[in-house]
């Protein structure tokens, strides 16, 4: 009798701490509806947080593998930084990571290895910022210890795994009043942020759709990811566990939790049939929960509809599918960049021309590049020459890293706070729901807790 209520306590615990990292829903009007937690007391907003400026900001790498070298490398570029810490999984990734430093002759960092090391590394009372490139699994544990150090954290691509992580981490930004930015680069490529900049500047008027995707065969990689941790987490997950490439620079694009939120999606799938393939040769898995190639339809509060697509498993040229439709013009980047506008528009924006151009195709490319250089972000312009030097993702990874630390140094809120961070990363948790029940629409949590409203228009913080 004693055994059994043992093992019905030890079994009651188990169920206790799997629901403690899960989140509840029901279904409202045919929409499932996750639970939003309340915010517990002590906690705060952090939306526009700026924390106190730091004039040389110390930082600290977690994740040396495919990825984590190149920011590295890039930070070794920045004015105004000191790399404190080098920290992976083999001391070998350190040492090589090690040699970057000794490249630029730049001092030694203090090194770090192991499961553990992280720890050590966050509890630095000398560093200011925690970079992390470990794989996704690993994001919000070292995340949110990083913030709970006292650390402000920028963490790659999605920030978290499930919807119960995408909390965790708004709730540790918003206890800690620590920064929490994705490392979401490509809302930093040229073409983006010159499109940004005339969407702000009304070019093509009101954005009615926007689309956006990650397209891109990872079999030249499969090998090399650590552990296998991707493969190992597309077996088990369905729904498009890779969104933010393609969806962050459209909610740039819409304002989103500026005046604007996403409120309801539906995934669609196609069956693994490579994938699969993939993970029997290589894992010698029978089953493989990801769809070769998923799509889905996110709707927002002022009724625009966002398409986001995912295919990692075909031989198909990489595409992030970045495009909108407004009402007064179009944008594309992929397969060829482009613009579309009503030639009258475009009479007062001094291109080659203009008198010859028709709405029915893309301007011509003396146009194209008129407008481009005319439209320039201020934010790359003075630093894209660098930037393309420099490189990583042809100049975008280090606009990012060169924006991360601009606001660190002069106090300002980053581009990204922890809000995108889980809205952009709880793509893959809300399409797995769908999917799993025959594509019934979910509703997107408010992160924000109904301060989604309260900011109105996307804008980069500029320091006086
Ligand atoms: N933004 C982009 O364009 C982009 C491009 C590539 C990868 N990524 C992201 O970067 C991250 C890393 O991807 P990758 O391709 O470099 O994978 P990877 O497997 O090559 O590297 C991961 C590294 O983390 C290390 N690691 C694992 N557990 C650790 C621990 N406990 N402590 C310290 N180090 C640990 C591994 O040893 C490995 O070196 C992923 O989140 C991925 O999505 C982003």
């Amino acid at each position: 009798m004693k055994k059994i209520i043992l093992l019905w306590c030890a079994a009651a615990a188990l169920f206790a701490v799997g629901c403690r990292s899960s989140v509840g829903y029901e279904i409202r009007d045919g929409v499932l509806v996750f639970d939003e937690p309340q915010r517990a007391p002590g906690q705060a907003s952090v939306l526009g947080l700026a924390a106190d400026p730091i004039p040389v900001v110390r930082v600290g790498f977690i994740g040396l593998g495919m990825r984590g070298p190149s920011a590295v490398e890039r930070f070794a570029y920045l004015d105004g930084v000191e790399i404190v810490a080098l920290c992976d999984l083999y001391p070998e990734r350190v040492e090589a990571s090690q040699q970057i430093l000794a490249r630029h002759g730049l001092p030694a960092a203090a090194e770090y290895s192991g499961e553990e090391g992280w720890r050590e590394l966050c509890r630095r009372d000398d560093i200011d910022l925690v970079y992390v490139c470990t794989p996704w699994q690993q994001h919000v544990p070292m995340a949110v210890y990083a913030m709970e150090q006292g650390r402000h954290v920028a963490v790659e691509v999605p920030a978290a795994a499930s919807l119960a992580e995408c909390w965790q981490l708004v709730d540790t930004a918003e206890r800690t009043r620590r920064h929490c930015m994705m490392l979401e680069n490509c809302v930093y490529d040229f073409f983006e942020l010159t499109t940004l900049n005339m969407a702000q500047q009304g070019l093509f008027g009101e954005i009615l759709e926007a689309e956006g995707s990650y397209i891109h065969n990872l079999e030249p990689y499969w090998d090399y990811y650590q552990g296998n941790w991707r493969l190992d987490f597309n077996r088990e997950h369905r729904g498009d566990v890779y969104a933010t490439h393609g969806l962050g620079p459209v909610c740039q694009l819409l304002d989103i939790h500026r005046g604007d939120r996403m409120t309801r999606l539906v995934a669609m799938d196609t069956p693994s049939v490579n994938g699969a393939k993939l993970a029997r040769e290589k894992m010698g898995a029978e089953t493989f929960a990801n769809g070769d190639h998923t799509l889905t339809l996110v709707q927002t509060a002022r009724g625009k509809v966002i398409h986001l697509q995912h295919n990692v498993y075909t031989p198909r040229p990489y595409d992030r599918m970045y495009a909108l439709t407004g009402t007064e013009g179009y944008a594309c980047k992929y397969p060829i960049e482009g613009y579309a506008f009503r030639p009258a528009q475009l009479a007062a924006a001094e291109v080659p021309d203009h008198e010859n151009l028709n709405e029915h195709a893309f301007v011509p490319d003396e146009v194209r590049e008129a407008l481009m250089a005319r439209y320039a972000h201020p934010i790359a312009r003075d630093i894209a020459e660098k930037a393309r030097e420099v490189g990583g993702h042809g100049g975008m990874d280090f606009i990012m890293d060169y924006r991360l630390i601009y606001c660190l140094r002069n106090g300002l809120p980053l581009d990204q706070d922890v809000y995108d961070a889980a809205e952009w990363s709880c793509i893959g948790a809300l399409t797995a729901a769908s999917l799993e029940r025959n594509s019934m629409p979910v509703a997107v949590p408010d992160f924000t807790r109904g301060a989604w409203n309260e900011v109105q228009g996307y804008r980069h913080a500029m320091a006086e």
